[in-house]
């Protein structure tokens, strides 16, 4: 019962998504939360709060201006009596209305009156998340402090229209939860970390581009460790078919000079962990027009350029971080290479890994690897990219403290 004793204020929005809160009152109380919902007047739209109250087996909440639920715990209790506040769904308008400090009704007043840890689950339209408003107060309740889980790329509930926007699963919220409230747990609290994850996309012309195979998953599952220890996280990453880890500030960008450039941005910082899977070549010069077939002239000849090297960069910066880790993704003599790659780039540590194709390593969700550091190498045995992830981040942790 990871979630035993914790009382967990759920506020419920009014989104399509608040049908799937239903879901998420079951999950936390599985795992021996308490659950108390706080319903706005959108939310009561879409679900009820009998079907709320009977899913949770308590009172439901949802007037500011109640004699009864003032009597009961006021509004002022309800926002301090728990231990965490999760928003879910958290609609465009709620975020809003928190990122400005407005107060109108039961939810913003006890988001503005709490002082617990807030997890944010939002969930709307790919429009309406990616409109500049919305992306101004998301930036605004990070910088708050507060965290966030998702959305998730996808097909709306509405349907016909996909993009990022779903609210994340139940059981993805109740991971970040547990995570937010691991107790003391966060020994990377007050540090910056930079995680660079994904591959690089380097452009032939406007419309066909240079890439590799790297998935993301390793790079985004190791900014979600970092967090989740307490770091305040910017992650770089290349275009990738992944959530945005929970908790965590992400710059997406494509070519490798975008992603030099956003890494630059986010020092100083107190750990680099460079994981992208960065292309070593650009196109010299990428077609300004989509490059025509030439029947009888065979193909263009492709001219290739170095692109700048991101992790030595970092780990000669006047700002270096700290920690300064560097991933090297080798076919063959994965330990020699390993070697020679952390005394040029200037790094504490290189996690280097065997992606043959025959390993399944890149694209997949596993990964072995071997940590060379001056001090030596150390094996670790085959693990999910997740348990790479967290024993990494305690390892960064281990160096800092
Ligand atoms: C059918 C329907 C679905 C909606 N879905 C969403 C949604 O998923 N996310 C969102 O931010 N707003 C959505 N809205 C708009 C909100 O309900 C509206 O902004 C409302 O004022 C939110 O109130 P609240 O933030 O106080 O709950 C939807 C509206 C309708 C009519």
């Amino acid at each position: 019962m990871p979630l035993a004793g914790k009382r967990i204020l759920l506020v419920i929005s009014g989104g399509i998504a608040a049908y799937k809160s239903l879901d998420l009152i079951r999950r936390l109380r599985e795992r021996g939360a308490e659950v108390r919902p706080v319903m706005t007047a959108g939310a009561r739209e879409f679900v009820t709060p009998l079907a709320v109250g009977a899913l949770s087996a308590g009172h439901v909440y949802t007037d500011l201006f109640s004699r009864e639920d003032e009597q009961d715990v006021g509004h002022i209790r309800l926002a301090r009596d728990c231990d965490l506040v999760v928003v879910a769904p958290a609609t465009a308008d709620l975020m809003a209305k928190m990122a400005h400090g407005l107060a109108d009704d039961l939810a913003s007043t006890v988001l503005l009156a709490t002082d617990r840890p807030v997890l944010l689950a939002p969930a709307m339209n790919p429009k309406m998340w990616a409109h500049p408003a919305t992306r101004r107060n998301v930036e605004t309740l990070r910088r708050d402090g507060l965290s966030f889980v998702g959305p998730n790329a996808g097909e709306m509930a509405e349907g016909g229209e996909a993009g990022l926007g779903r609210m994340a699963e139940p059981l993805e919220i109740v991971a970040a939860a547990e995570g937010l409230l691991d107790g003391g747990q966060r020994p990377l609290a007050g540090r910056r970390a930079i995680v660079t994850s994904g591959p690089t996309h380097e452009p032939i012309d406007p419309v066909r581009y240079i890439a590799n195979r790297s998935s993301g998953r390793q790079g985004h599952a190791i900014a979600a460790a970092l967090a989740r220890l307490g770091a305040d996280v910017t992650l770089v990453s290349g275009p990738v078919a992944l959530p945005d880890p929970p908790g965590v500030r992400v710059v997406r960008v494509e070519r490798a000079e975008e992603m030099l450039r956003a890494v630059l941005a986010a020092l100083p910082a107190d750990i680099a962990v460079m994981v992208a899977a960065v292309a070593d070549w650009h196109v010299a010069a990428p077609g300004a027009e989509k490059i025509k077939k030439q029947p009888g002239k065979g193909p263009p000849p492709l001219m290739l350029a170095e692109n700048p090297d991101i992790l030595k960069t970092v780990g000669h910066h006047e700002q270096r971080p700290k920690v300064v880790v560097g991933f090297a993704a080798e076919t063959q003599d994965v330990e020699k290479n390993g070697r020679v790659k952390l005394e040029k780039k200037g790094a504490d540590l290189i996690v280097a890994n065997d992606v043959s194709p025959q390993t399944g390593i890149m694209g997949g969700t596993r990964n072995s690897v071997k940590l060379i550091t001056a001090a030596g190498v150390e094996e670790w045995p085959d693990l999910s990219k997740d348990d790479v992830a967290r024993r990494l981040a305690d390892w960064i942790a281990g160096r800092l403290t």
